[in-house]
């Protein structure tokens, strides 16, 4: 897993010196020698002939941390054509497709997956939600309702002169105010969600006459802890999605069609447990749920390749560009440090980047980087086990134990001090299909690599 280091220290500077720039200017000097480019007194011309290195922290566009849409983006390629070639144009058209829950560890990309779905889809003229983030304890159904007003409001029916889309507008408001307090309040039989279905039938029908499909994306869903909000808002948002209308499509008279609504929801494994259970069958059947794992390593290599290639296009205050490079090993060292864990791509990729400031990024800058990034990779995986309930943390330290070839259930068993393997079938099922952690099979082996990298070798450490 560790990586050696390899090639002189400092060589980036002396690259410096040395490169030829690729549109034929002069070769810049190193960054030290360079006037400020504010500076009044540099002549005309000077600004123009010199062009000045600018891979500083400023421009780094490696993003780690929460909620980002990172401007260097790799694989989920199933996800964004789900999006794109079935949720969308099935919804768009009337025709009936369920909402997805997107769930997995934290760092493994989820909020940003949905957020890259959002942000193109608004940008094409879709009505989007902000990201919804339900935080600890919050009431759900006040969030959901603020967002869904907002959306009425973009649909123009805020102004609608209907006094039947006036007063529904005045009950959601009511629900943004009072939330689930409200269906205790009120004992009339108007339960919070059935304001916000009616009003997501409204938002739909304009959205239909607009010709925009309607995303709503609620985050950390696994927050919703008050089971009763809960299922009011899953109950309201799935009688949205099977909700029908009829709509005059032409040449063919009236027809039964569903409403341009797809709803995203995102958050920790622990949801499925909550909302599974609770809402059962009903659930299932709305909602699709992909557990988000590990990127795979050609995707990342694929990401970095344009940086590899024709660089990262940096610019200067002067408005000159200048593109700074990644080599292959830098790119090779990249993708072996962050074992697939997107948060863990972003954090090696950006801590090379500042880690020098010649036009290349080469392997030592990566492992320079990586070594004063390591507590926060061992935090980011930490993270991830604390989070384990006791035994599914036991199964992953006894697959540890064991050399990989006898990584089988048996095996496993026994080293957990367990007679049979039918024992610990439950917490093996869990950390594969729930959590994405392992892989069961004849033999065992782990998805999450940076889990296995952190307990079986010195990783995050290197040489
Ligand atoms: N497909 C991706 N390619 C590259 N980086 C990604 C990708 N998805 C997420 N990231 C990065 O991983 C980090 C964690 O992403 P985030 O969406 O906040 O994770 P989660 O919501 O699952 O906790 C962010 O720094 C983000 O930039
Ligand atoms: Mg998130």
């Amino acid at each position: 897993m560790c990586i050696q280091a390899r090639g002189a220290a400092g060589a980036g500077a002396e690259q410096v010196l040395r490169r030829e720039s690729p549109s034929g200017m002069r070769a810049p000097r190193p960054r030290d020698a360079l006037k400020p480019v504010s500076d009044k007194f540099i002549k005309e011309e000077e600004k123009l002939d010199n062009f000045y290195i600018m891979r500083t922290p400023l421009t780094n566009p490696f993003q780690p941390g929460s909620d980002i849409v990172p401007d260097i983006w790799a694989g989920r390629a199933e996800q964004l054509a789900d999006w794109r070639d079935v949720v969308r144009p099935r919804r768009h058209a009337g025709l009936y497709e369920t909402g997805r829950t997107i769930l997995g560890e934290p760092g493994t990309g989820k909020s940003s997956l949905v957020r890259r779905i959002a942000r193109d889809a608004a940008a094409s003229g879709d009505w989007v939600t902000p990201q919804l983030r339900i935080p600890s304890g919050a009431d759900p159904l006040k969030i959901v309702a603020s967002a869904l007003l907002k959306l009425a409001d973009r649909a123009g029916l805020v102004s609608s002169a209907r006094t039947t889309v006036l007063d529904l507008l005045a009950r959601v408001e009511q629900v943004a105010i009072s939330g689930f307090a409200l269906s205790v309040r009120s004992g009339d039989g108007q339960e919070p969600s059935s304001a916000l279905f009616d009003l997501l039938v409204e938002v739909g029908l304009a959205a239909i006459r607009q010709d925009a499909v309607v995303v709503i994306h609620i985050d950390e869903v696994q927050n919703m802890t008050n089971e009763a909000a809960l299922s009011q808002l899953l109950i309201a948002l799935g009688d949205a999605l099977v909700h029908t209308v009829e709509v005059d499509a032409p040449g063919a008279g009236p027809i039964e069609s569903y409403l341009p609504i797809a709803v995203y929801l995102t958050g920790l494994p622990d949801f499925e447990d909550m909302a599974g259970a609770r809402k059962g069958a009903t659930f299932a059947r709305r909602f699709r749920t992909t557990t988000l794992t590990a990127i795979d390593e050609s995707d990342l290599r694929e990401a970095l390749r344009p940086l590899m290639t024709a660089g990262w296009t940096t610019q200067a205050d002067d408005g000159a560009l200048e593109p700074v490079r990644m080599s292959s090993a830098a790119v090779a060292a990249v993708v072996a440090l962050c074992c697939g864990e997107p948060y863990l791509f972003q954090l090696a990729g950006q801590r090379a980047w500042n880690a020098g400031a010649g036009p290349e990024v080469s392997q030592d800058d990566v492992l320079a980087g990586w070594r004063g990034a390591s507590s926060e990779a061992a935090a980011h995986v930490e993270r991830i086990l604390n989070r384990l309930p006791r035994r599914e943390r036991e199964f992953v330290d006894a697959m540890t134990a064991l050399p990989p070839a006898e990584r089988n259930i048996t095996r496993i068993a026994q080293e957990m001090g367990m007679t049979s393997a039918t024992q610990v079938g439950p917490f093996s099922q869990r950390l594969d299909t729930v959590r994405g952690i392992i892989s069961r099979g004849k033999q065992y082996s782990f998805r999450n690599r940076a889990v296995e990298a952190y307990l079986t070798t010195d990783w995050p450490q290197v040489d």
